[in-house]
């Protein structure tokens, strides 16, 4: 929870206000379905005083002939109102539907843009429930209960505006009684905001944990993890049925209220009414009039508790989105990009650059400066946890230093356009993840327009045309989710092949050899050989084999580089280095 901040300071009501960005191009429908639902009510509202007048006129007096005009009105208001309700519903529909996909397609947009460290941070089911549930709570909130908020507070204001005009007593009387009722649902509607808030977010938990068992389903398995993910999970599902419980009781409290209250109301009218009727000081019809206005007050009264509940929920969903939305777009296009050096060199300089994480106590690089020319490669070295795949990622700009520059051709990464410098540099990291979909888009994930000849040279230059060929539909192939019908090695050499596709002038590979067997080790290395070839390139290594393939190594220790040299320049000259490549003083004699 700790990207989630506390309970108490979520529910800011400017959450809600920031809608306004999505409302306003469609406020106009908006507006005229708000417009439909208070003429409805009004109409609906008419028909008490007509009623008054059929009790007041041609039944106390046992005139016919006024009765037909005046039940037709009450005809005529009714179809009124039923046209009214059709109407809201028809205009309300279209553009709220169009403010959830915006708000979702900004969200997802959002989410391409952020630091990976932000992901890192943030379970992705916390992502998931407020890109599905939450948006959709909005939707509601728009189309329906923050509409009848206002309508049905409305309407209950003109009720008893009316009430007092044609009977006074029972007006004030109405409205006296209204008061603790709304001041109750206040009160409960705050704590229910409050719950429904702590609901979402766990919801947001489960949905990461059931996420990360089903991806994570085979390591569970094998560690015998199972039963303690199990418990785990219903640990969490426990947690969420009490807040559930806790939700229900406010809710079941907010309906006590709500249904009592104006139950009193109309028991108190009622004998307050007879009582004037059998006085003589109000008319039959007066009294008939004003209970019946009660009548049609209820729902408005009732649904108010509710109303409140869902707006509730739809404030704690609007501050989630807003949460998310919010989180520092570190990485974004230059506002005026600058146009790569052309042709372009690929020479790679790293200027005393410094990183460290958001949130972090210290940096992990401490002025690193490296260069890197145009074509050649360098093997990038240090111990595990040093800032290898930091260092990485900050040249395709998947975080951005926080000191330093980092220039491609002279010019600082971040003045270019962010598509331009990932066609520029390519990446393929440690954990090479592969799409559920077929070997062609996998491998043309940067290029969808590639022509399956560009496809195939890829897959040649990474050596992963024999085995592609192999599969049983080829390129067309459809790899399971995280590709997990195929080896590391074969992952590894789709991976590389991803990389090259576009012909790349800088390649940037984090430990392309990790986690693979001494067999495929060869086939990655005969690939790598051959991508490596007229590229520059930034390859983290940690075996002498991978690190023979470099022109020059890098040793990166405490935040920076340490030794700079051929491999050879280094293994004599470097205490350390030896150790880092785990290479025994025999390995190296012989
Ligand atoms: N998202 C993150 N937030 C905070 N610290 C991180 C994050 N990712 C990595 N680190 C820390 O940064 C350091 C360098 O990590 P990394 O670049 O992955 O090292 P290497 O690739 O050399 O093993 C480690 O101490 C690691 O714990
Ligand atoms: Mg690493």
């Amino acid at each position: 929870m700790n990207a989630l901040g506390s309970v108490e300071e979520m529910s800011s009501r400017g959450a809600l206000g920031r809608l306004g960005e999505y409302v306003r191009p469609v406020r106009a429908r908006l507006l005229g379905s708000g417009a439909a639902a208070l003429l409805g009510m009004l109409a609906g509202l008419m028909i008490p005083l007509l009623i008054q007048r059929i009790i007041d006129g041609p039944v106390a007096r046992g005139d016919r002939s006024a009765l037909v005009p005046l039940a037709l009105g009450v005809l005529a208001l009714g179809g009124l109102e039923a046209g009214l309700i059709y109407l809201r519903r028809v205009l309300v529909a279209r553009p709220t539907t169009n403010i959830e996909k915006r708000m979702r397609a900004d969200l997802y947009h959002h989410l391409q843009h952020l630091p990976v460290a932000f992901h890192d941070r943030w379970p992705s089911g916390q992502l998931l429930s407020r890109a599905v549930s939450d948006l959709t709570t909005i939707r509601l909130f728009i189309a329906f209960s923050g509409l009848f908020l206002v309508v049905n507070v409305l309407t209950v204001l003109l009720g008893l505006v009316i009430l007092l005009l044609t009977a006074p007593a029972l007006g004030v009387l109405a409205a006296i009684m209204a008061v603790p009722l709304v001041l109750l649902c206040l009160r409960y509607q705050r704590r229910y905001e409050l719950a429904a808030r702590l609901a979402q977010d766990q919801v947001g938990d489960l949905a990461t944990t059931v996420e990360e068992s089903t991806l994570g389903i085979r390591v569970l398995k094998s560690f015998g993890h199972g039963p303690r993910a199990t418990r785990r999970f219903l640990a969490q599902a426990r947690e969420l049925r009490r807040t559930e419980l806790t939700k229900a009781r406010l809710n079941a409290t907010m309906w006590a209220l709500i249904i009592g209250l104006p139950e009193l109301m109309l028991a108190a009218t009622l004998a307050t009414g007879g009582y004037a009727v059998a006085v003589g000081s109000l008319s039959l019809g007066t009294v008939v009039g004003a209970v019946t206005i009660l009548t049609y007050l209820r729902w408005p009264l009732d649904s108010l508790g509710w109303l409140l509940a869902e707006s509730g929920k739809a404030v704690a969903a609007t501050t989630r989105y807003w949460e998310v939305r919010d989180a520092v777009t570190v990485v974004a296009d230059p506002p005026a990009p600058r146009p790569p050096a052309r042709p372009v060199h690929g020479a790679l300089r790293l200027e005393q650059v410094r990183f460290q994480y958001p949130g972090a106590t210290s940096e992990v690089l401490r002025g690193v400066d490296l260069e890197v020319r145009p074509g050649e490669t360098v093997a990038l070295v240090g111990a595990t946890g040093c800032g290898k795949t930091t260092l990485t990622a900050l040249i395709p700009r998947l975080a951005d230093v926080t000191g330093g520059r980092i220039l491609l051709d002279g010019v600082d990464v971040r003045e270019l356009a962010l598509a331009e410098l990932r066609t520029i540099v390519a990446s393929a990291f440690e954990d090479p993840v592969l799409f559920s979909a077929s070997v062609r888009e996998n491998v043309a994930l940067g290029a969808p327009e590639a022509s399956d000849d560009e496809v195939r040279r890829s897959l040649r230059v990474a050596h992963a045309e024999e085995f592609v060929d192999a599969l049983p539909w080829g390129l067309d192939t459809r790899i399971g989710e995280q590709g997990l019908t195929l080896s590391g090695g074969q992952r590894q050499r789709l991976a590389l092949a991803r990389a090259v596709l576009g012909n790349p002038a800088v390649l940037v590979l984090d430990d392309p050899l990790s986690a693979l067997d001494v067999h495929t080790e060869v086939e990655v290395e005969k690939a790598l050989r051959r991508v490596l070839r007229g590229v520059t390139a930034l390859v983290v290594a940690h075996r002498p084999s991978t690190v023979q393939l470099a022109d020059r190594v890098a040793l990166l220790a405490d935040g920076r580089i340490a030794a700079m040299g051929t491999h050879a320049t280094l293994l004599a000259e470097v205490p350390g280095y030896r150790r880092l490549l785990s290479i025994s003083d025999a390995a190296t004699l012989a």
